[in-house]
């Protein structure tokens, strides 16, 4: 198999080379020949760069994982946000469609206004509230019902700028309370459980939308507190607050619930990603 990935250098991109590679080690035949272009490789906002990577490599499949992920930043400025996520995705489109390639995207818990009171279902109506959750699902709209959307949630991984090297980073560095919202509940996210399903819903080619996180939910608050807890410190300098006591308020809403329940994935029968906590405490010492 052929396979073209996007975004190689962040936090899913940078896991799925690694797993990869691990696996091409453990089976000499059946390898995945695997171009993973980061971003000063490929800019996907360039329709030009994108057909050319895509027609020379000729994939089987294109995962398509970069995007403008800094959620305050696609606020300040939209017109980046969109000719990455929208536009970007569109031109991956077009070249996965020249080429007859299967194309997997990346999409967003932001795509949810956040006001049910229950967690979303992959057949539930998006209304995004965000500068960023509007140009993930402009994204979305540019593949059929024949390729991939996958959607994931609040991503921790080693690398990159992320809740766990941040809370272990403030942990380790200050002494005083640390401060986390209490009122924006949803899907923690180890970078490694979600490579692991993104690379095998790609190499089996099944279409349609998918919610991919850890299993159960949590609070920013509540993942601080184990993150601190898993590393050995004090997770009683954790103090809760409300989005409203951020100073400085950030740029761009958050949903106030973006839990994602994997019904696609649960009822076709297919394994679901391991307990938050349990993968975050791997990652936690991972880190370490
Ligand atoms: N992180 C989360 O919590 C989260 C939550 C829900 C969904 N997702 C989605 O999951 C996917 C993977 O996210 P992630 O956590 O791996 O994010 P990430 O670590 O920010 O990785 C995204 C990568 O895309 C690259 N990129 C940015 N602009 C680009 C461009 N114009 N052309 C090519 N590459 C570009 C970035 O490179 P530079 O940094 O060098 O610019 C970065 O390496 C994304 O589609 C994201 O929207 C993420």
């Amino acid at each position: 198999m052929r396979l073209l990935l996007t975004g190689a250098g962040g936090q899913l991109g940078s896991e799925i080379a690694r797993l990869v590679a691990g696996l091409n080690e453990k089976r000499a035949r059946a390898r995945v020949a695997l171009l993973a272009l980061d971003h000063s490789s490929l800019d996907v906002s360039s329709r030009d760069q994108v057909l050319s990577a895509v027609l020379s490599f000729e994939p089987d499949v294109v995962i398509h994982a970069a995007a403008l992920t800094a959620v305050d930043s696609c606020e300040l400025e939209p017109e980046r946000a969109y000719s990455v996520n929208a536009l970007g995705t569109r031109n991956v489109a077009e070249a996965a469609r020249l080429n007859g390639s299967h194309l997997v995207y990346l999409s967003t818990d932001y795509v949810f206004d956040g006001r049910a009171s229950r967690p979303y279902l992959e057949w539930d109506e998006p209304a995004p509230i965000s500068v960023y959750g509007r140009s993930k699902l402009g994204g979305e709209r540019e593949l059929d019902g024949s390729h991939t959307v996958i959607r994931t949630a609040w991503v921790m991984g080693r690398t990159g700028s992320n809740m766990a090297r941040t809370v272990l980073r403030l942990g380790r560095q200050t002494r005083g309370e640390l401060r986390f919202v209490d009122d924006q509940r949803g899907s923690p996210t180890v970078a490694s459980d979600l490579a692991a399903k993104v690379l095998e819903l790609a190499t089996a080619r099944r279409p349609g939308l998918f919610h991919v996180t850890n299993q159960g939910e949590a609070t920013w608050f509540e993942v601080a507190r184990q993150i601190m807890a898993a590393a050995g410190l004090d997770k009683g300098r954790v103090v809760p607050i409300s989005t409203g006591e951020l100073d400085p308020p950030r740029p761009a809403a958050r949903p106030a619930n973006s839990v994602l329940e994997n019904a696609a994935l649960r009822l076709s029968g297919d394994e679901l990603l391991p307990d938050w906590r349990e993968s975050l405490d791997r990652l936690v010492a991972e880190i370490a």
